[in-house]
């Protein structure tokens, strides 16, 4: 297929480009390298400096002809989004409206998108079936919520046939393509740069959690099983449908967990301190990935917590600075 990657520079939409190419597939990434790099596009996909804001620019790309768009553009930092909420939605809700226009604009017929665990906000139950009540509680998590609504109103109103996947926490690296985030904000990173010795210690946001340790547990899936379901699903997209599937391990690891493991895995103490809760985090998210296993037959490859670290560490050693400039 001739693929549009939206938000193709950026840590999952280059891995997910880079297999698309892999698997044969025409790539052309689109992003506008406010948070993308222009060394994570891989080699062999062409590249346009372009705004998921700029409509007349995504028709304009959009007229040469694809058979889908893979849209990962978006703004995704759950603390930030309770600061920033109105820029939340501009970028997730109106940058989604735009891809949804232009599509419709130019006859494309497929899009995969880049939805979140945050729409369930704080879970009943856990693992979370994506039956599950959608009650963010982070502006993010809303304005992703708005965006698969939209999704699925445009999947029948205009024929597209339509996935959402709802990552979980996604982490680790694929085919020399990895995690660089500026400000970096993630979990896994940032315990590896202290392994690596550029920063002094970890905070752990909150330590009084309603958890086992006290602190937020969270499903952490490897990037490039994660990957490997935006190839399933674009196969599997249907013309007026519009489905929807969570994407994790199953399994839970608290904060002081994954602080272990990295521990294990770089040898280092990773020092930690004390810090208050970050707004806007859920204290548990894990998924149930029953639907994507039975419907797309989709399974995890690398669903050991430290493979992914392992894959993450590897990554850092070779890119200590992260992608050049
Ligand atoms: N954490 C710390 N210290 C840090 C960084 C994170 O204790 O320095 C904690 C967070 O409070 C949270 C956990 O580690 O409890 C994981 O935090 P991340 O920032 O790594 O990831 P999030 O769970 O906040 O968010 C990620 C994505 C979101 C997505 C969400 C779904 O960034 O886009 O997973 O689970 F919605």
């Amino acid at each position: 297929m001739d693929l549009l990657v939206i938000g193709g520079a950026g840590y999952i939409g280059s891995v997910v480009a880079g297999q698309l190419l892999a698997a044969g597939h025409r790539v052309t990434v689109y992003d506008n390298l406010v948070n993308g790099h222009r060394a994570a596009v891989p080699d062999g996909a062409a590249f346009v400096h372009g705004d998921v804001l700029d409509l007349d620019t995504l028709i304009r790309v959009l007229r040469r002809g694809f058979d889908g768009v893979l849209h990962f553009a978006a703004l995704s930092l759950v603390g930030e989004s309770v600061a920033e909420p109105a820029r939340y939605f501009r970028t997730n809700v109106g940058g989604t409206v735009n891809v949804i226009e232009a599509m419709r604009a130019t006859g494309t017929p497929r899009l995969v998108f880049s939805s979140t665990a945050a729409v369930y906000g704080v879970p009943d139950e856990v693992p979370i079936p994506e039956t599950a009540p959608l009650r963010p509680i982070s502006p993010y998590g809303a304005s992703k919520l708005a965006t698969d609504t939209l999704i699925g109103y445009a999947a029948a109103a205009h024929g597209i046939a339509a996935v959402s996947l709802r990552y979980f926490n996604v982490a680790g690296a694929w085919g020399g393509l990895g995690e660089d985030h500026r400000p970096e904000t993630h979990l896994i990173p940032l315990a590896l740069q202290v392994a690596l010795g550029q920063r002094p210690h970890l905070a752990i946001f909150g330590s009084d959690y309603p958890t086992p340790d006290g602190t937020c547990i969270r499903d952490y899936l490897h990037v490039e099983d994660l990957g490997h379901a935006h190839l399933l699903a674009l196969e599997a997209a249907q013309p007026g449908q519009h489905r929807i599937y969570n994407l994790g391990n199953g399994a839970g690891f608290s904060v002081r967990e994954v602080i272990e493991t990295a521990r294990r895995v770089t040898g280092h103490p990773i020092p930690t301190v004390a810090a208050p809760r970050r707004a806007g985090d859920p204290p548990v998210l894990v998924a149930s990935s029953e639907r994507i296993r039975a419907e797309l037959g989709w399974e995890p490859r690398k669903p050991d917590l430290e493979t992914i670290i392992a894959d993450a560490w590897e990554w850092t050693r070779a890119h200590p600075h992260g992608y050049p400039e």
